[in-house]
C-alpha cells in the first residue's frame, strides 16, 4: 500500500482518528464501497464473521450493461446507512468500546464510490473515537481466505508461505506471502483482467451483465467442445494476457453470427462460452499450480470475483491436490466484493499498528505491491 494522502497525522489534533484509548477486543467494523457493492461487516479476530451485509447494485447496472461511476457513487450514498444499521444489528454491536478499529477500503476502485465509504468510516472514527485503518481492496480478496462463517467449525488459518491468485474484475495477479501482509509479486496481467475479459465476451455473446456468472452458466450447457481458443502463456513468466483471447473470441462470435445469418442459437453461445472459459481457466490454474510448486508454498489461496467460478475452483483444487497442499478458496459470496474480507485484512493491519488520520483520501489506483 502506498503511504500518501491520509497517512498518519496522529499529532494533528482532530486529524488523528484514534483519540480514544486503544482496546484489543478483536472486533473490526469494516466498510467496502470500492465498486458496485455497498458493504458493511463486523469481523472478530480477523476470522469470524459476526455480520456481513451487502447491498448489490448489479441489477441496477445490468440496465446499462455496465457500471456508470456516478450512478454507483449515488447508490452507495443511498444505501450506506441502512447497510451499516443492519450490520450493527446482526452483530449485536451495542457498545462502541467493543470495536477495536474501523477498517475501510482506501483503493483501488472508483473514486466517487470509495469516498462514500471513507467519509462514513471517518465520521464513525471521529465520533466514537476509534482508530481508522485503511485497507487495500486486493488485500481484502486475499484475506477472505481467513474468514469463517458464523456457524462454521474452526479450521486452521492458511499457513505460510502461501501463494495467492487474485482474479477480479479489475485485477489479475499472483503473489507469494512469507508472512502476514507481506507480498512478493510473481506476475500480473499485462492488459485486461480476467473478470474484465469475462464481462466483455459476455456482452459480445449477448449475455446479461455481469458476464462472468452468465458465461459460467452458458458454458455448463455446452454439448460440444470443438470451439477452442488460444492460450497466452507469456513464456515462462507468471504474467497473464487476456486481450488476444478477447479479440479471438470476438472474431469467432462474428464468424458464427455470419454463418448463422444473424442471431446465435443457444448451443453455439454455450460452445463459445465454454471455449472461452476453458482458455482462461487453463492459464490461471496452470500458473497458480506452477507458482505454488516452485515457491514451495504450504497453502494455495484463490480469491476475487472470478474465483466464484466453479470450473476455476475445481481446476485449481486439482493443482493443489497434486502438490498435496490445501487450496483455500472462500465460498462464492465471499469471493465477490464484501466487507468481511476488509474486516479480516483490517484486523491484521490494525494489529500491525496501521492507522490513518482523518485526512485519509481515496487512492483509486492503489497498488498492493510496489
Ligand atoms: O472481485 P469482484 O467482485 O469485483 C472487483 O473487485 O472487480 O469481481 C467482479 C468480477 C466481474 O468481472 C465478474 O464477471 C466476475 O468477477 N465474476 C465471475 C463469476 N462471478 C463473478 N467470473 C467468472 N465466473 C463467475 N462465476
Ligand atoms: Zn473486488
Amino acid at each position: 500500500m502506498n503511504g500518501d494522502a491520509g497517512r498518519p497525522a496522529r499529532s494533528a489534533g482532530r486529524g488523528a482518528a484514534a483519540a480514544g484509548s486503544d482496546v484489543r477486543t478483536g472486533l473490526i467494523l469494516a466498510l467496502e464501497t470500492s465498486c458496485d457493492e455497498t458493504a458493511v461487516a463486523v469481523v472478530e479476530n480477523g476470522r469470524r464473521i459476526r455480520s456481513n451485509v451487502i447491498a448489490s447494485q448489479v441489477a441496477m447496472h445490468a440496465a446499462t450493461g455496465g457500471i456508470v461511476p456516478e450512478v454507483a457513487a449515488r447508490a452507495h450514498l443511498r444505501w450506506i446507512v441502512p447497510v451499516f444499521d443492519e450490520a450493527r444489528e446482526v452483530a449485536g454491536l451495542a457498545d462502541w468500546a467493543a470495536v477495536e478499529a474501523i477498517a475501510v477500503t482506501q483503493g483501488p476502485g472508483l473514486a466517487g464510490s470509495l469516498l462514500v465509504g471513507i467519509n462514513f468510516a471517518k465520521t464513525l472514527a471521529y465520533i466514537h473515537e476509534r482508530p481508522l485503518v485503511p485497507v487495500n481492496h486486493l488485500e481484502g480478496h486475499i484475506y477472505a481466505a481467513w474468514l469463517l462463517d458464523p456457524d462454521e467449525p474452526e479450521r486452521p488459518a492458511p499457513e505460510f508461505p502461501a501463494v495467492a491468485l487474485v482474479v477480479s474484475g479489475g485485477h489479475t495477479f499472483l503473489v507469494e506471502m512469507q508472512d502476514h501482509l507481506q507480498y512478493r509479486l510473481l506476475g500480473q496481467t499485462v492488459d485486461d483482467a480476467a473478470g474484465e475479459a469475462f464481462d466483455k465476451v459476455g456482452r459480445l455473446l449477448g449475455l446479461p451483465y455481469p458476464g462472468g456468472p452468465a458465461i459460467m452458466r452458458a458454458a455448463a450447457r455446452a454439448t460440444r467442445g470443438d470451439i477452442v481458443f488460444p492460450r497466452a502463456w507469456m513464456g515462462d513468466s507468471y504474467n497473464f494476457s487476456f486481450s488476444g483471447l478477447k479479440t479471438a473470441a470476438r472474431r469467432a462470435i462474428e464468424a458464427e453470427r455470419r454463418a448463422a445469418g444473424g442471431e446465435l442459437d443457444d448451443g453455439t453461445i454455450a460452445a463459445l462460452a465454454h471455449g472461452f472459459q476453458e482458455s482462461v481457466v487453463d492459464v490461471l490454474a496452470t500458473k497458480a499450480g506452477l507458482a505454488a510448486e516452485r515457491s514451495g508454498a504450504r497453502t494455495l489461496i484463490l480469491g476475487g470475483g472470478v474465483a466464484a467460478n466453479s470450473v476455476l475452483r475445481e481446476r485449481v483444487e486439482r493443482r493443489a491436490a497434486a502438490l498435496s497442499i490445501p487450496l483455500v478458496v472462500p465460498r462464492p459470496a465471499l469471493c465477490t466484493d464484501n466487507a468481511a474480507m476488509i474486516g479480516a485484512a483490517g484486523f491484521f493491519r490494525a494489529r500491525a499498528g496501521e492507522r490513518a488520520g482523518l485526512a485519509l483520501d481515496a487512492v483509486p489506483s492503489l497498488r498492493l505491491v510496489e
